[in-house]
């Protein structure tokens, strides 16, 4: 296959993968596509683990790295010695004592006193980012996404400046032209189906109208599991595909065993789009977790970071725990066509024999 962003990146498939998993980013590169690794839960040395071990393992074949640069969050103008301080103070009790409650109601036990200290900032800063792009750009890496909004110019500079194409995630055109003016390379249209941060426009009408308001090449995100739907949103004008759900159940990821069975067994109306995990919209799971933030209780979320700070620790407490079904996380409507646990190397088979399939079916619908 030959688009704009195959001959970018030199690979033989348009096929991207966001997975914070280091095997299932390799194993796409390997197989052809683009494998691009999430930054967002690993300290800068973490980091440096992942992707040393990602280079010793992806065959010399192109891979990225995303991070999280959001346009606005509380606290962006705090000193980075005093922003964790600062933002613990902003949390109010009633927010506090709600999280506990909810737990107690589950029987979800404190974390045991050694327990290593969870961080509540994670990569979800500029100031906490930075250092994952500092890193990010001591490797080989073809490309640097952003999630969140424009990466900031300087960032997008230094990347180029390494030689490293740019991507940001866009769910408006406004939000696309916005990322071409500091100049991303590559603008990734992830309509409101995809799981994680999502905007309220479908894939099917986002991406013709992204598609018609830039003049880079634009990746169709959101709802792609299948070779109908990677042809599909190459009909819509995209010049490839991104995708996240889809990596969740393969056999390289190392998703927990009970979020992997959920998804298998979830239908497409068993997402939500929830600020109960960031404060931002975000896909995820839906399940008493994110219905206890819509009831009539709720104290009502706070804005991004105050509200993962606010349940990191919750939310680690839960994944310790028996109470699964407060076991929350980001997955896209795509999860109600994955019912089973494939090889990374089996779904990139299907996806393009299908999308082969799509275009002889839509030729001959042409033909006759
Ligand atoms: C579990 C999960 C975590 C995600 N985390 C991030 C992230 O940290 N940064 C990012 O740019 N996108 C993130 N996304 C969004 C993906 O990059 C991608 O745009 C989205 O999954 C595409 O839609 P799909 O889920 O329908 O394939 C995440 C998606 C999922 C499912």
């Amino acid at each position: 296959m030959r688009t704009r962003v195959t001959d970018m990146f030199g690979i033989e498939l348009p096929i991207f993968a966001f997975s914070h998993c280091r095997d299932v980013v390799a194993a796409v590169s390997r197989a052809g596509g683009m494998g691009v690794l999430g930054a967002l839960y690993f300290t800068p040395e973490e980091l440096e683990t992942e992707l040393k071990w990602i280079d010793d393992h992806v065959d010399g074949r192109p891979y990225g790295v995303d991070v999280v640069m959001p346009a606005s969050y509380e606290g962006a103008d705090f000193a980075t010695d005093e922003l964790v301080g600062r933002l613990q103070a902003m949390i109010p009790e009633g927010h506090r004592s709600f999280v506990e409650n909810l737990l107690a109601e589950h029987g979800v036990p404190p974390l045991s006193a050694d327990a290593d200290a969870g961080r509540v900032l994670l990569g979800w800063t500029d100031a906490t980012a930075r250092p994952q792009v500092e890193v990010a750009l001591r490797h080989p890496i073809a490309l640097l996404a952003n999630a969140l909004g424009p990466p900031p110019a300087d960032v997008v500079e230094l990347a180029h400046s390494h030689g490293v194409k740019v991507a940001a995630l866009a769910s408006t055109p406004r939000h696309a032209l916005k990322q071409v003016e500091v100049g991303v390379d590559v603008v990734v249209a992830q309509g409101t189906e995809a799981g994680g941060h999502t905007g309220e426009i479908s894939t099917m009408v986002l991406i013709p109208q992204v598609v018609d308001a830039v003049d880079v090449p634009v990746l169709a995100a959101g709802g792609i599991g299948n070779g109908r739907q990677m042809a599909a949103g190459l009909a819509l004008g995209a010049e490839g595909v991104w995708t996240g759900s889809l990596w969740l159940t393969v056999e390289e990821a190392d998703t927990p065993e009970m979020a992997k069975r959920r998804i298998l067994e979830a239908t497409s109306r068993d997402t939500v789009r929830s600020r109960s995990w960031t404060g931002k919209p975000a896909r995820l799971l839906r399940n008493e977790w994110t219905e206890a933030w819509e009831s009539t209780d709720s104290p009502g979320t706070l804005p991004m970071p105050l509200q993962f700070m606010l349940v990191s620790d919750a939310l680690r407490r839960i994944g310790r725990s028996d109470a699964s079904e407060l076991a929350t996380f980001p997955a896209g409507q795509i999860i109600g066509l994955m019912n089973q646990v494939r090889s990374t190397k089996d779904v990139i088979f299907n996806l393009m024999t299908e999308y082969g399939e799509a275009l002889e079916r839509l030729d001959r619908i042409t033909e006759d």
